[in-house]
């Protein structure tokens, strides 16, 4: 990583854009920084010291926020990359640790590497026992993710000794022990809400087939894992391991940059996760699904999609940086067949109408122009709904994922020697100062 930084700088040297205030004519020069791939940079840092002047970039569509080595997409050509690994090739030969252990240290891990993490993270499964008892805080009906960010949250309350942001070893054993315990508290919260006992961790199992474990076994008969299930779910985890700087891994960061401990800053990341336009539009798009019902309704909901005036959006589809087909969307759809094929699932209702509605929003005009593409959660829910998860554990499988790259990236931060607690600024449009009228005085 300390090499991607030191190349964006040694290519950089002689770059500058300048930028002319019409209104005064002074220039201000600005350098232009080159990754080792994706668009160059206007280093704006100096900006409000020599002009008082700000940007204004709501939504951030224009602005890099930090220096990263961990994630990169390519998004006109639709491709992914982790520390320099295609996601297509981590899904179909790697596996989620070793993807964890990828982000986590910048570098594949040797065998001796391997099974020293394996072993860490398998054994650091269990969460708290008093943590059981916060479950019941919870109402049965609670949405899950309500319960992942109450419960995650809670975990700075248990784990006094990795909460030292400063100290090297607390950190990696903060970063180890959200991998280890966000499957449990994940089938948990899973548990919780259907009303059966909460089924502890086994070390005998991987990583996936645990999670399968603690959410579909019961005390009262043995639970065999199926490994194709135990690997598409595995699959399903690689591809939401990491994806630079969305919502909320920047949640995670900003967070972060105040030195707020790592569990309250995955807490807050989860929070952000949950909404449709982000992490929930897997659970969203079920709901599109159920609420379109059969293909002969399919036009009328790309019709509804297009109406500037009806709120409506396709869920699943378009995505901020991705102007072509999520490759991540991709291999999902392959996991989605073999999981049906493997389950003996013929007709799949849902698939049926997923299929058509792709087929039918790529080639209209609106869609084609827009450059709006499925997305990561577009198949993904069909494929959970086949294992047997409920709509309302999408999300939450989704942030059980994502804290690997949302732990990396906070990591990441807290290493960057140039790093500041975040504070955007604004363009103020609210009344310049005014004189306090008494309440009896007011009409
Ligand atoms: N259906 C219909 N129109 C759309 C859609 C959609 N799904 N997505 C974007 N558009 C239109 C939008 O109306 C706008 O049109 P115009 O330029 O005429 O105003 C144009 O496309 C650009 O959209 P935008 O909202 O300005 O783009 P954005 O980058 O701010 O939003 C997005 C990206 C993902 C929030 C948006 O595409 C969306 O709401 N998609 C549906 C929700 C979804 O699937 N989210 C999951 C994203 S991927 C996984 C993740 O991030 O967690």
């Amino acid at each position: 990583m300390a090499e991607t930084q030191q190349l964006a700088k040694e290519t950089s040297e002689n770059n500058t854009v300048t930028l002319i205030d019409n209104a005064t004519g002074k220039q201000v020069t600005m350098p232009v920084l080159d990754g080792t791939e994706g668009p160059r940079v206007i280093d704006i840092r100096k900006l409000y010291q020599e002009t008082g002047m700000f940007t204004f970039d709501p939504g951030f569509t224009s602005t890099g926020s930090c220096e990263s080595g961990l994630t990169f997409i390519d998004g006109d050509v639709g491709t992914l990359m982790h520390c320099g690994y295609s996601i297509d090739e981590l899904a179909e030969k790697s596996d989620f640790l070793e993807v964890c252990y990828l982000l986590l240290n910048g570098e594949l891990p040797n065998k001796a590497q391997m099974e020293e993490f394996e072993y860490a993270i398998t054994r650091h499964s269990m969460i708290h026992e008093q943590l059981h008892s916060f479950y019941h805080g919870f109402r049965r009906d609670a949405h899950p993710m309500a319960i992942m960010v109450g419960v995650v949250g809670a975990l700075s309350a248990f784990y006094h000794d990795s909460t030292d942001i400063r100290d090297e070893h607390q950190r990696m054993i903060a970063s180890r022990r959200l991998i280890a315990k966000m499957p449990t508290i994940a089938a948990w919260a899973y548990k919780y809400s259907i009303g059966q006992p909460m089924i502890y961790p086994r070390n005998d199992l991987n990583y996936a087939e645990n999670f399968l474990h603690m959410i579909q076994a019961t005390p009262c008969e043995n639970y065999e894992v199926n490994p194709i299930l135990a690997r598409a779910m595995d699959r399903i985890f690689i591809l939401h391991a990491d994806h630079e700087q969305n919502a909320s891994t920047s949640t995670v960061r900003l967070a972060g940059s105040s030195q707020a401990n790592p569990f309250a800053c995955i807490a807050a990341g989860i929070a952000c996760l949950w909404g449709p336009a982000h992490g929930g539009a897997n659970e969203a798009v079920l709901k599109m699904l159920d609420e379109i019902g059969s293909k002969d309704r399919v036009g009328s909901y790309i019709k509804r999609a297009k109406d500037k005036d009806d709120p409506f959006r396709l869920m699943g589809f378009g995505h901020r940086v991705y102007k072509n087909y999520d490759p991540r969307a991709k291999v999902m759809r392959e996991t989605c067949h073999e999981v049906l094929d493997f389950l003996g699932i013929k007709d799949e209702p849902y698939l049926d109408l997923a299929m058509d509605l792709e087929r039918i929003a790529t080639e209209d005009e609106y869609f084609v122009e827009k450059k709006l593409y499925p997305n990561v959660d577009f198949y993904s829910g069909i494929i959970l709904r086949a294992m047997g998860f409920p709509t309302t554990m999408f999300t939450v499988i989704f942030a059980l994922a994502r804290t690997v790259g949302w732990i990396a990236q906070w990591k990441e931060m807290i290493e960057d020697p140039v790093q500041k607690i975040g504070r955007p600024r604004q363009l103020y449009n609210g009344y310049s100062h005014r004189p306090y009228v008494p309440l009896d005085q007011r009409g």
